[in-house]
């Protein structure tokens, strides 16, 4: 039966800890100029209703890395739920493709082509979830710290779908995780009782910045105002600006952090020059990895 990836708590723990094995194996393989067809002649339909570079630019060369091809379906073409009901989309492109990945608005749209197509899909951001940043991202904190337990996360700024990601990953494996957030900005409390049920890792959401960086090993920050919310953007610059990262707040942190942002970034604003270009920053080894992580899970949802 086909598998779906519309958010990290889809896979077990087993399977994430061995989804970064094969990252790493895949990775490897790339850096050596080693030929991995694994998907050989496969496609992948890749539906966005927003922009992207990381998104679309991994999955497409991961496809064609993998010895198939990625198509690219701007939001103007396909036109999900306006031109065509998102079920019918869903069953034409399983007509021709052998996995659909999507960047949608609604959740509820990524759980629609789920359900009606007969291919895998792959949630490439919605407003709810990330999935793949935060796999790429915790792949990117192994590379550098060498585990993914023992560890204290540091998500700094708005409880969006990068912060939903964090706490849904938190279900799976055991660390702990403090989301400083301005209130009313608090992540998404179903998928955090959901979490806290599974008791795995101590999660903390706190509207106080240094409270939540105190002696962090991985600070992490994504934009205040995401996409579907710039009307907002003017409010947020305002009720955000203590949570910016930068040099002081860093200060906090453990001497050896490392700091993360999903990019795109908007310097200035929840992040500063200093540190992101500064010597904690892993911004862009992260921003690779969404190359190798997405791959892995490419191969785990389509080889046949
Ligand atoms: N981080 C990320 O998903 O980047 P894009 O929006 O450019 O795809
Ligand atoms: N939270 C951001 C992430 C961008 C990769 C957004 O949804 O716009």
């Amino acid at each position: 039966m086909k598998r779906d990836f519309l958010q990290i708590t889809d896979f077990s723990q087993d399977e994430i800890v061995g989804l970064f094995e094969l990252a790493k194996e895949l990775k490897d393989k790339t850096k050596q100029g080693i030929t991995h067809h694994i998907l050989k002649g496969q496609t992948l339909a890749m539906l966005f209703q927003k922009p992207s570079t990381r998104t679309r630019v991994s999955f497409e060369v991961g496809m064609y890395q993998l010895g198939g091809h990625g198509l690219y379906l701007s939001p103007a073409e396909v036109g999900l739920g306006k031109r065509e009901s998102v079920a019918d989309v869903a069953r034409v492109l399983s007509r021709f493709n052998d996995g659909i990945m999507a960047r949608v608005f609604g959740h509820d749209i990524v759980e629609g082509l789920a359900k009606y197509a007969d291919v895998p899909v792959i949630n490439g951001l919605s407003d709810l979830a990330h999935p793949c940043q935060i796999l790429g991202d915790m792949l990117t904190v192994i590379e550098h710290k060498g585990k993914y337990s023992d560890l204290k996360v540091a998500y700094i700024g708005d409880g969006n779908n990068v912060a939903n990601s964090w706490i849904n990953l938190a279900a799976r494996l055991p660390f702990t995780l403090y989301i400083g957030c301005p209130n009313g900005y608090e992540p998404d409390q179903q998928l955090l009782n959901n979490a806290e049920a599974q008791g795995l890792s101590e999660i903390k959401i706190v509207s106080d910045p240094v409270e939540a960086v105190k002696d962090a090993d991985v600070v992490y920050t994504d934009v205040w105002a995401s996409m579907g919310q710039e009307e907002e953007a003017a409010v947020r610059e305002k009720v955000f600006q203590p949570y910016q990262v930068n040099s002081k707040l860093l200060s906090s942190a453990d001497k050896e952090c490392i700091v993360l942002h999903c990019l795109p970034a908007h310097r200035g604003s929840e992040i500063t020059d200093e540190v992101m270009d500064g010597p904690h920053s892993v911004v862009f080894d992260e921003a690779e990895n969404r190359l190798h992580i997405q791959k892995a899970i490419l191969v785990k949802l389509m080889a046949k």
